[in-house]
C-alpha cells in the first residue's frame, strides 16, 4: 500500500463559504426531483445527540458549514420532530446572507420543508411565528394553525405508497421549482430517504468529543438497508479538531 495515502493537515486555508460556493451544487439530478444532500454532525463515538439536542456536538466551524449549506440551498427538509426539538427557527436569520442571495436573483431564504404522516407538527417551533417563514409540510392529514405568523402550504403526502417521499420530492421540483435539497435530518427522515434511495450526498461533521454510555439512535434509522451503500469520500476538511466529510451516495 505504499503511496496510497495522502496528507490532508496541513493544507489550504478556506473558509465555509467559499468552500460551499466552490462545490458543483447541485449537480445534475434525475429530471423528476431534485438533489438531495443531507448534513449531520457526530461525535467521535457516533453518537448524534447530548441529552436529546445536537447543539452540544456542534462548534463554529460546524455551524459555519451549517449556514453556508442553507445559503446554498433551494429548500431545507426536516422531520417534524427535529423542527421541536433543535427549536428552528427561520432558515436565514443574517439579514446580510439574505440579501447575498436576494442580489443573485434567488428568494431570500430556502422553503423550510417538512413531513408528518400524523401531521403532529411543533408549532411552538420559533420558525412558526417568523412572519416572513415560508412553510411547506406534506402531510395525508393537515392540522389547523391557530396563532402561527408564518407563512405555511400543505402538500398532500401519500403515506401508503411504496416511495411517499420521492413523490414529495417531485412536488417540490415540479410546483416548488426547487433544484436543491438540503435535508437536516434527523434519522428516521434520513433513513426513509435512503431506504427510498433519493440521497445523493452526506455532509457530515465528526465532532471532536466522546459521548460514551450506550449508543443512541444511529445518523439513520429505520430498517436496514437490502446491502451495504457505497459511499465515495469527496471531500474533506479538518478546523481545529473537527473533520468536515463530503459523501457521494452512489446507490
Ligand atoms: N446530530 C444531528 O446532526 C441531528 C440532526 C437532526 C436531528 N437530530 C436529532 O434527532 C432526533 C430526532 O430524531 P427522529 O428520528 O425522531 O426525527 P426525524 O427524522 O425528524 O423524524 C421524525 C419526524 O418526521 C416525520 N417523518 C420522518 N420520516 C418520515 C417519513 N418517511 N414520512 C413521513 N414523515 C416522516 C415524523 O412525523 P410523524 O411521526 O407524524 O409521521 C416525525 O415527526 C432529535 O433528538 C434531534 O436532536 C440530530
Amino acid at each position: 500500500v505504499s503511496g496510497d495515502f495522502q496528507r490532508l493537515v496541513p493544507g489550504e486555508e478556506l473558509d465555509a463559504r467559499g468552500y460551499v460556493e466552490a462545490l458543483s451544487l447541485p449537480a445534475p439530478a434525475p429530471a423528476q426531483r431534485p438533489y438531495v444532500i443531507v448534513n449531520f454532525v457526530a461525535s467521535l463515538d457516533g453518537h448524534i445527540v447530548v441529552e436529546g439536542r445536537s447543539a452540544p456536538l456542534s462548534d463554529p466551524g460546524d455551524r459555519a458549514l451549517f449556514h453556508a449549506l442553507r445559503e446554498r440551498a433551494d429548500a431545507v427538509l426536516s422531520g417534524a420532530s427535529t423542527i421541536g426539538i433543535e427549536r428552528y427557527g427561520r432558515m436565514i436569520p443574517n439579514a446580510e446572507t439574505r440579501a447575498r442571495r436576494v442580489a443573485t436573483g434567488r428568494s431570500p431564504e430556502p422553503l423550510a420543508v417538512t413531513v408528518t404522516r400524523s401531521g403532529k407538527l411543533p408549532l411552538d417551533a420559533p420558525l412558526f411565528a417568523e412572519p416572513e417563514a415560508n412553510v411547506v409540510v406534506f402531510t395525508p392529514t393537515p392540522p389547523p394553525l391557530d396563532g402561527v405568523a408564518a407563512q405555511v402550504s400543505f402538500e398532500p403526502y401519500e403515506a401508503d405508497v411504496k416511495q411517499p417521499l420521492t413523490g414529495a420530492l417531485a412536488t417540490l421540483r415540479q410546483r416548488h421549482g426547487v433544484e436543491l435539497v438540503l435535508c437536516e435530518g434527523g434519522p428516521r427522515l434520513f433513513g426513509s430517504l435512503l431506504e427510498e434511495g433519493v440521497v445523493d450526498e452526506l455532509f457530515l461533521t465528526i465532532s471532536p468529543n466522546l459521548v460514551g454510555g450506550e449508543s443512541g439512535p444511529a445518523l439513520a434509522s429505520g430498517p436496514p438497508l437490502p446491502e451495504l451503500a457505497p459511499v465515495h469520500l469527496r471531500s474533506a476538511l479538518v478546523r481545529e479538531d473537527t473533520l468536515l466529510l463530503r459523501y457521494a451516495i452512489t446507490t
